[in-house]
């Protein structure tokens, strides 16, 4: 049975265990379930070493499960080449971290463009427009030929966010965006994705320590020691349980 595309999860996780043996055996994480559907702003939550990482890098193809599936648009990554997984992380997921990663020798534009570039030149070409308008929208069209270190870290993280929509995926992955970011950047920043996953429809999964921010997601999840304790949505007036 196949879910109408508006309905299926962008990914579904089906009891995802993760454990690493370096020498020692730690289990990170435990039977795993979720699922992300369009649209939506989920923030996964939890003290440092919950989890938080590994989850992410599990759904963002960047780490594979120990045991369990993870499907993505409704296809079982198991199934998939290496290649394949490739192309899928290229074309369906976008990703954010802590620190921006921008290329120091190129300028903001050709940093945002960056996932267009490894897809070609032509289809490089064919985003400049659209990305010049991205970069007047998060208020940076007088940046567009500066280097990453002519900018505040909170331009060079919406720079990096830019990036995360160059190649229109369908699903955004931010690990502590605003966690090297002064509160003032990191509100900035915090709208941004909000703002972009209202006009866009991408959805945003994002780690996140800050309790004020994850209240303003559709969803929080959070990690206790590598489990899924509960899920509460951040509804205005819902009752504190
Ligand atoms: N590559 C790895 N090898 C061994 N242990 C790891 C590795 N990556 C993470 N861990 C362990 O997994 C746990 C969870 O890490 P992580 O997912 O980074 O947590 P969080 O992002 O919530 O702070 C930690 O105890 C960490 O030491
Ligand atoms: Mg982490």
């Amino acid at each position: 049975m196949t879910a109408s595309p508006e309905h299926q999860p962008v990914v579904e996780l089906r009891n995802i265990n993760k454990v690493f043996d370096t020498g020692i055996r730690t289990q990170v994480l435990f039977d795993i379930n979720l699922k992300i559907y369009p649209g939506e702003f989920v923030a996964i939550v939890g003290s440092s070493g919950s989890g938080k990482t590994t989850l992410l890098n599990i759904i963002g193809l960047l780490d594979t499960p120990t045991d369990g599936e993870l499907l993505l648009h409704g296809e079982n990554v198991a199934d998939m080449s290496e290649d394949e997984r490739a192309l899928l992380r290229r074309d369906m997921l976008g990703f954010i971290f802590q620190f921006h990663y921008l290329l120091p020798e190129f300028d903001v534009l050709e940093n945002a463009l960056m996932p267009c570039r490894l897809k070609g030149k032509t289809y490089e070409d064919q985003n400049r427009d659209r990305m010049v308008e991205l970069l007047k929208h998060v208020g940076l069209s007088d940046r567009i030929h500066y280097r990453p270190s002519q900018l505040s870290g909170g331009q060079q993280q919406r720079v990096a966010i830019l990036r995360a929509l160059a190649n229109d995926p369908r699903l955004i992955l931010a690990d502590e965006p605003t966690g090297n970011l002064d509160t003032k950047s990191g509100n900035t920043v915090f709208s941004l994705m909000r703002d972009l996953n209202a006009s866009t429809g991408k959805a945003f999964v994002m780690v996140t320590h800050d309790r004020e921010f994850a209240k303003q997601a559709d969803r929080i999840i959070e990690l206790v020691d590598g489990r899924v304790k509960d899920e509460a949505t951040s509804e205005e007036g819902s009752p504190q349980t």
